[in-house]
């Protein structure tokens, strides 16, 4: 409480919405589909946007972090449910902070029994199906919030942040390299908008956090009228 009360209240009466984690797609009631998305910028944004006076919507897929304090915590698992959560949430918010690694595809049958093995050697092949992108139809709302997507690349870092920014069509994209940070307290992020892009250098996630929602507070007040 006492290191909340000391931060600067940037985002007071707010309302922000946050995704964070990786989701699991179930191949069957044993088995699934992941990645190696720890939670941990997610639940830092959710942590830092609270303590600058946001009230904060926080939905996270399978991770083991304990929720920030004030911090509203909705827990799902997969991309459909995290996609079913946030919908109806979105338009009441100021803000939407897409941090969570959402699985591009989920099997497209989810039997309700094990898949056994059948003796002859053979892997049994999964179908799949896109998931819905949930940071672009959230951007699609008439009464959209102010959207900030994440980019989860391997290479080409600001090619991908650029191009993901346009197709979302959002105005902030924050870019990281997914295996370097997956997992760790510290990151570097490539904040990349319409005038250009600008690193915000290693730090720890925390403090990262406290940078982000300090940038997306600026760009809240330049966006309202
Ligand atoms: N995102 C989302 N719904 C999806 C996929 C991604 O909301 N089905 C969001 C992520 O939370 C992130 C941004 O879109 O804010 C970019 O996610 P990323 O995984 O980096 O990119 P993809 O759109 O999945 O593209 P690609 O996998 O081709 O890099």
């Amino acid at each position: 409480e006492l290191v909340a009360f000391f931060q600067p209240k940037c985002l007071a009466g707010q309302r922000v919405l946050i995704t964070a984690g990786p989701t699991f797609e179930a191949i069957d009631p044993v088995r699934g589909i992941t990645n190696l998305s720890s939670g941990k910028m997610g639940f830092a944004i959710a942590r830092a946007a609270q303590e600058a006076g946001a009230e904060v919507t926080l939905v996270a897929g399978p991770v083991h972090l304990p929720t920030p304090r004030h911090v509203t915590r909705i827990d799902v698992q997969s991309a459909l449910q995290l996609h079913d959560a946030v919908l109806p949430l979105a338009a009441g918010h100021d803000v939407f902070v897409a941090t969570a690694a959402v699985a591009d595809w989920r099997p497209a049958d989810c039997g309700a029994q094990k898949i056994k093995k059948d003796g002859s050697g053979r892997a049994p092949s999964v179908a799949m199906t896109e998931n819905p992108d949930i940071l672009a139809e959230v951007a699609r709302l008439p009464a959209r919030p102010y959207c900030v997507g994440f980019a989860a690349e391997s290479h080409d870092l600001a090619k991908h942040a650029r191009e993901k920014r346009q197709r979302k069509n959002v105005p902030l994209i924050v870019g990281n390299i997914g295996p370097s940070t997956f997992g760790r307290d510290d990151n570097t992020l490539l904040l990349v908008d319409e005038q250009g892009e600008r690193k915000l250098p290693s730090a720890s996630k925390l403090h990262l956090a406290r940078a982000l929602v300090a940038e997306i507070a600026t760009r809240l007040g330049a966006a309202k009228p």
